[in-house]
């Protein structure tokens, strides 16, 4: 029997391209849930648009209109409950997410961050600069990967990775491109794809996938 589709909300700040690549591979039928809600933390964010391109309610919880983070993540944890999430997805979010609202999520936010962790993250480790500490570090290899959220930055349990290599005559923003083209935008949808299908358990604070071994 076909379980129900998950209800995804998806959490972005700026372009939205890894949110598209989702929305895509829910077109193509590869995912059994629906992009119910999006939430932005930048009233600018072009990821607003193509939500409202596709119908997606779309809102806007930005840190210059709330009080305090707290009051900010408050009215966001408002807005995934109204929504009923089973899955955030964090789709180039540059926001730090409260505590309460990773109580009320255990294990049901993920993120992708454009480096093979836990190389090349935490503080500081975001957009351009991943890239431009890759190729000062003389990295052969970088990728992306994707990951439970936790209270750190970017150490939460890892769900899958997928590399490219580096090339002799990469610039940051050549390097940003590949990851994001060849990586991001497949692993992405296919981990997605895994949760809605419960083919992802976290067992002694190791993640296993059902039907794929450790090299996935
Ligand atoms: C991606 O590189 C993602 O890994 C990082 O932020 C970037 C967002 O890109 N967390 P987009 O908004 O999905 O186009």
């Amino acid at each position: 029997m076909k379980k129900r589709k998950k209800n995804l909300a998806v959490l972005v700040s700026g372009g939205g391209s890894n949110m598209a690549s989702i929305l895509e591979s829910i077109d193509r039928g590869e995912i059994n849930g629906e992009v119910k809600v999006v939430i932005s933390s930048n009233a600018a964010a072009y990821a607003l648009t193509r939500a409202k391109e596709r119908n997606i309610p779309a809102y806007v919880c930005a840190l210059c209109d709330f009080e305090s983070r707290d009051a900010r993540d408050r009215e966001i944890l408002r807005l995934l409950q109204a929504y009923e999430a089973d899955y955030v997805l964090l789709a180039g979010y540059l926001g730090i997410v409260s505590p309460f609202i990773l109580e009320a999520y255990p294990y049901r936010l993920i993120n992708i961050h454009p480096a093979l962790l836990p190389k090349f993250g935490g503080k500081g480790f975001h957009g351009i600069h991943v890239h431009e500490a890759v190729l000062a570090a003389q990295e052969k290899e970088s990728g992306a990967t994707v990951h439970y959220v936790d209270n750190g930055i970017d150490c939460g349990a890892i769900i899958a990775q997928g590399r490219v290599p580096v090339l002799e005559n990469d610039t940051p923003a050549s390097l940003q491109a590949r990851v994001l083209e060849e990586v991001e935008h497949k692993l992405f949808p296919q981990v997605v794809g895994w949760l809605c299908d419960d083919k992802v358990r976290v067992e002694n604070g190791k993640v296993v996938v059902d039907g794929h071994d450790a090299a996935r």
